[in-house]
């Protein structure tokens, strides 16, 4: 990997506060020395302080799933960015295939909640990816432009060098149906070159692009393997600490490579 391998734990709504100081403890234990891959979870808002009281001093980052694009307000239900940052966060996922099919992310939610979560300080990893019936019609690339045309317009080049981006095909997600590495590639290499043409072109040779849907260690040599892969967004597998290690040394094998 040209660029620093980054594998991020989307643990969904799983873990619980007692699950989750005794998963994060056991995955500090395991990565104790590993300073190769970056290293990001994901708990669900209720269990983020007992995972960074767990994960303080591992290296491993903490992020909230999602939040409002208000920072504070009448908003009964839901966190923020700002918040977040505050109790301790130091990532936003946004733009997560569930937001936008179950809790109704549309571009223009998403766009606000990128702004939100660079102003207050959290670094944003975006997901895109297109259903299986978008990519069936050919869209599939139409699709993901437009998602990331939509969700990053405006933005100055050192906030676009700030993001992460994540290409979760809607179709391998929770499925079992993982991507080619020929398709994943393919649509990394996309999304690279639209960002070579809309920001600076250290921002596109940086920009770590994850892919997500289905990753687990007998995969993830295939995926991260490919040139414009640098790292996984991993779900299911995320929830067994050997696994998400497994990954995690998988992707420190081609690191610098
Ligand atoms: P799975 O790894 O369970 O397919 O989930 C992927 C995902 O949605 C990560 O955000």
């Amino acid at each position: 990997l040209q660029r620093r391998p980054f594998i991020a734990g989307n643990w969904k709504l799983n873990l619980d506060p007692k699950e989750t100081s005794a998963h994060a403890s056991k995955l500090r234990e395991a990565l104790q020395g590993q300073d190769i891959v970056d290293v990001a979870v994901f708990p669900t808002a209720l269990s983020i302080p007992a995972a960074i009281v767990e994960l303080r001093a591992s290296g491993v980052l903490v992020g909230i799933q999602d939040a409002h694009y208000h920072a504070q307000g009448a908003f009964t239900g839901t966190n923020s960015f700002t918040m977040a940052r505050t109790a301790g966060c130091a990532m936003g996922l946004i733009g997560h295939s569930e937001r936008r099919s179950l809790f109704h992310d549309t571009n223009p939610i998403t766009s606000l909640k990128i702004q939100s979560c660079l102003s207050s300080g959290l670094q944003p990893v975006l997901c895109v990816g297109e259903t299986l019936e978008q990519r069936n019609n050919g869209a599939a690339v139409q699709i993901v432009q437009e998602q990331l045309r939509s969700a990053l317009e405006g933005l100055e080049p050192d906030q676009l060098s700030s993001l992460i981006l994540a290409y979760e095909p809607v179709w391998a997600i929770g499925t079992g149906v993982v991507a080619t590495p020929d398709q994943a590639q393919d649509m990394h290499r996309e999304i690279r070159e639209w960002l070579s043409n809309n920001s600076p072109a250290h921002v596109s040779n940086q920009t770590r692009i994850l892919y997500g849907g289905s990753v687990k260690p007998n995969n993830a040599g295939d995926l991260l393997r490919c040139k414009d892969i640098d790292g996984a967004l991993v779900g299911g597998a995320s929830l067994s600490v050997d696994a998400f290690n497994a990954i995690i040394q998988v992707a420190s094998e081609f690191a610098g490579r």
